[in-house]
């Protein structure tokens, strides 16, 4: 079945740079949760040791996910786009322990034969998709005592549930269109537990001081029990 949000984040992934070759700290890789460049907390949220088994959801070109996989865990991640998949094989190819797919998160998650001890998505496929069919998708194929985790815009105030997010294409077509989901920490952080999901948190990432955009991060974090 052809998927036409492939195409569309195909375009979205051509007006995007690549990341930094550094970050402020001089470091190579690193964890973003956020829009805004070296800020907010880092791999740290997914609470996981070396050896693990970590999933990200829409993992683009694999920035996130080369910093994991240099923390040592095993670090797999799924993405629609072919562009953003091949952005992260030509800026990561020396990065061991990385495996990237190429196609939908809910049919993988479905699909696959393993769980997870971690699963996240920074701006990726669980902002993109349903979380009524996303969080149980989640929940599924995590290890006991395994995190969840995913960032986002917050929603803008009364906007909420299914929106539509715009890619443009250039000044002579139309831009292409995405579904994403917004609502407020607290509705988040219900559907959560909703879904089985405990030590819920849902809250804002405040922008940085400096500067002027003020538009902060939604960080919404989960564990499936132990038992
Ligand atoms: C805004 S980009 C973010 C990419 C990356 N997580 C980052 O932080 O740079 C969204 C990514 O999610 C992917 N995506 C969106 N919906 C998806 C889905 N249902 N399954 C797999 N990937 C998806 C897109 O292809 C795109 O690469």
């Amino acid at each position: 079945m052809s998927d036409t949000r492939s195409a569309a984040w195909d375009t979205y992934s051509q007006s995007k740079p690549q990341r930094r070759t550094t970050n402020a700290r001089g470091e190579t890789t690193w964890f973003n949760w956020t829009q805004h460049a070296d800020h907010g907390p880092g791999a740290e949220v997914l609470d996981v040791e070396p050896g693990s088994r970590v999933l990200d959801l829409g993992c683009g070109s694999g920035g996130n996910l080369a910093h994991v996989a240099t923390l040592g865990m095993h670090a797999v991640g799924v993405d629609l786009s072919p562009a953003q998949l091949g952005k992260a094989r030509e800026r990561w190819h020396d990065v061991g322990g990385m495996e990237l797919y190429q196609g939908e998160a809910l049919a993988f998650l479905a699909d696959s034969p393993v769980t997870f001890d971690a699963i996240y998505s920074v701006f990726g496929a669980a902002y993109f998709t349903d979380p009524g069919l996303m969080l149980p998708a989640v929940h599924g194929r995590l290890a006991p005592g395994g995190v969840f985790a995913m960032s986002q815009h917050p929603a803008v105030e009364g906007c909420y549930g299914c929106q539509a997010s715009y890619i443009p294409r250039g000044a002579e077509e139309d831009p292409a269109v995405v579904k994403r989901w917004d609502y407020p920490p607290e509705t988040w952080a219900a559907m959560l537990k909703e879904y089985g999901f405990e030590d819920v948190t849902a809250e804002v990432v405040d922008a940085p001081a400096v500067g002027r955009r003020r538009i902060g991060t939604l960080l919404v974090r989960g564990v499936r029990s132990a038992v």
